[in-house]
């Protein structure tokens, strides 16, 4: 079959590959009819999330057709059609049962306190075969996946697999109460779905930062104040428009690869050496060298950002990717101004269907934010024009059943 390959640092390839079997009787083989690209996968190609083995399958996000079921899975038959959760819990274990799926004990191999487990990742999250594919093994078939309504598109569905529960969950994390007014950091795919979630939970004003003004248009058209981090300074600019204060609650949808103001008010040279050098403590396994896949290049920016510009005594949600190496973090301001900080892994499963209600409803409609849709043959291509931000390219649909273009 035909699957998207890390094949170290910088470097993604579209191979032949031999197809998933099952291997416990809890697995399920599904046909993967709808994938997608997120800036997850971008983290590993850019060096900054090290950790991914050489010929692993990329992708976390998928919908798909049940083929087989293992002799445990007593819920699904072939022919179900399924969205898949990026995360992967046994649905059994004291933690999946509180709903925290993203701390499963049991599902990572390398034991209950080795961290998240999810597709295409690094070995130290389980160290399993990613959804950019025709086909994927889904380990705890019976407790993951999903069964979709009719009414509910293929289009729709994939980005249910993670970005609207992971930016829900970012909703959840920052407390949002009636009327409070949100900064959100970065409108990537994540960040603008976070619009909609605090939106959706009673927010007052949103604020959305970012230097992209394609993505910082989208989120205009979605209801938010923007400020492009490269023509003011953002903490000045929240604080301006929020009565001296700064907002009540920031998500950071960044991550790792946070870039810092290179112009405009808030440019500092000095942050600059510095974020050059934590840099160089994240990106172990080295950086991509030429154009392609660069690293933002100021790894704890977006994080400093949402703690320093939050109101005293604010929220500050982290849904942002940080791998494992240390960066600078600003404690200090967090103890003195009495913050409350949350973070984690999407607990996918736990919001998957409340996710379903939302987007059959109307509520949500997520496909808004699917820019692109191209076949799997064309995916490295895809992964290229993603990571420069192309105008116009916020979310990407990878079809491994679509040989051909088709507009999105
Ligand atoms: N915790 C989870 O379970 C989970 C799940 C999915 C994705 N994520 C993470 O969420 C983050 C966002 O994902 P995405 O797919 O939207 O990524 P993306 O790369 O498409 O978007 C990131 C955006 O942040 C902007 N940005 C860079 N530096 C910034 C700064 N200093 N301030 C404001 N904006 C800045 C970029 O221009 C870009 O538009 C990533 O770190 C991803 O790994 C986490
Ligand atoms: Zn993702
Ligand atoms: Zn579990």
């Amino acid at each position: 079959m035909k699957a998207v390959v890390f094949r170290g640092v910088g470097k993604v390839a579209l191979e032949n590959v031999p197809e998933p079997r099952l291997k416990e009787p809890s697995d399920a083989i599904i046909r993967i009819t709808s994938s997608a690209i997120c800036g997850t996968d971008l983290h590993f190609v850019r060096g900054t999330a090290p950790g991914v083995k050489e010929g692993r399958i990329l992708g976390h996000e998928a919908v798909g057709i049940v083929e087989e079921v293992g002799k445990a899975v007593r819920n699904l038959q072939r022919g179900d059609r399924v969205v898949v959760p990026s995360t992967v819990g046994c649905g059994s274990c004291v933690y999946c049962r509180a709903g925290y799926h993203s701390q499963c004990n049991v599902a990572n191999p390398n034991g209950p306190d080795a961290g998240t487990v999810f597709f295409g990742g690094p070995e130290e999250a389980g160290g399993l075969d990613g959804l950019q594919a025709e086909y994927a093994r889904i380990p705890f078939a019976a407790a993951g996946l999903v069964k979709l309504p009719e009414e509910i598109s293929d289009d729709q569905a994939v980005l249910m697999s993670d970005i609207l529960p992971t930016a829900y969950m970012a909703a959840v994390m920052a407390e949002i109460k009636p009327s409070n007014i949100v900064a959100i950091f970065g409108c990537g795919p994540v960040g603008l779905f976070a619009i909609t979630c605090v939106q959706h939970l009673g927010a007052g004003r949103v604020f959305a930062i970012d230097s992209v003004e394609s993505r910082l248009e989208m989120a205009r058209a979605h209801g938010a104040e923007v400020i492009n981090f490269e023509k003011e300074d953002p903490i000045q600019a929240l604080k301006d428009a929020t009565d001296g204060s700064g907002p009540d609650r920031t998500i950071d949808a960044v991550g790792v690869d946070a870039a810092t103001a290179a112009k405009g008010p808030a440019a500092d040279k000095k942050a600059q050496k510095k974020f050059k050098k934590e840099l160089g403590g994240i990106a172990e396994e080295g950086t991509p060298k030429g154009r392609d896949f660069q690293p933002g290049g100021a790894p704890s920016q977006a994080l400093q950002w949402a703690i320093e510009s939050v109101c005293k005594a604010g929220s500050v949600s982290v849904i942002g990717v940080y791998p494992a190496p240390v960066l600078s973090f600003p404690i200090h301001q967090v103890m003195e101004k009495n913050l409350t900080l949350k973070a984690g892994n999407c607990n996918h499963r736990r919001y998957m269907p409340e996710m379903v209600e939302l987007v059959r409803s109307g509520v949500v409609r997520p496909e808004q934010f699917l820019t692109q849709i191209k076949p799997i043959t064309s995916a490295i291509e895809a992964y290229r024009a993603f990571d420069r931000h192309e105008p116009g390219w916020i979310k990407v649909k990878l079809d491994p059943t679509q040989q051909e273009e088709r507009a999105a």
